[in-house]
């Protein structure tokens, strides 16, 4: 059986991925969707795909298998020099394959490289792939509430935003 890490491709999102995205959302269980946001929510509405996408914003990623939307990376930034809100999904069916730490290790570099000084994710304390994801970037974890944990990792030495990135980007395809 091939390695699906093999081929995973993870990419930027556009505005034209919103059907795609929810497509997705629609096959994951109420309890995957309730551990990314903490709530009842089955769709992303356009007007925060918008803002979802927009890299005044942040960024979104995609995480896809032979163009079959599978995952996706969401980080909300607020300014350089800041720590930013991240968020991973990955559908049901394709999750114990090893895409959510794949994503995960994008996520923290695309951050970087796009001048944060560290990421945050919202996860809950029962949730031990979405801790073991972030525990093996060296995150740090704080109790906010009941139940809700924060994953903060700080970046020693932001990125120069727009350097040439490519020596340090992991690989979108066939990385480990
Ligand atoms: C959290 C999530 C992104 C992980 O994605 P994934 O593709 O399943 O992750 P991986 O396959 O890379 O596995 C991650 C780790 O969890 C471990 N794991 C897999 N299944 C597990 C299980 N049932 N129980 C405990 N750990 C498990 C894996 O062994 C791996 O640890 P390792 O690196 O030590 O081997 C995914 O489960 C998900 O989308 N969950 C719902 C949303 C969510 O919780 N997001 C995180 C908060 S924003």
């Amino acid at each position: 059986m091939d390695d699906v890490r093999d081929l995973a491709v993870i990419r930027r999102a556009v505005a034209s991925d919103l059907d795609a995205v929810n497509d997705m959302h629609a096959r994951c269980s109420a309890e995957t969707r309730r551990a990314r946001y903490h709530g009842q929510r089955d769709r992303i509405r356009a007007v925060e795909w918008a803002a979802l996408h927009d890299p005044r914003y942040g960024f979104s990623a995609l995480v896809t298998v032979q163009n079959h939307t599978v995952g996706l990376v969401n980080v909300i930034g607020a300014g350089p020099e800041t720590l930013w809100e991240a968020g991973l999904l990955i559908e049901d069916s394709w999750q114990g394959r090893g895409l959510g730490t794949r994503a995960a290790a994008y996520l923290v570099w695309e951050a970087r490289a796009s001048g944060a000084c560290g990421i945050e994710a919202l996860v809950e304390s029962d949730n031990a792939r979405g801790k073991r994801v972030f525990s093996r970037l060296g995150a740090e974890w704080f109790r906010e509430e009941p139940g809700v944990l924060t994953a903060r990792i700080r970046f020693s030495v932001p990125a120069a935003v727009g350097s040439d990135r490519s020596p340090s980007r992991p690989p979108m395809g066939a990385c480990r």
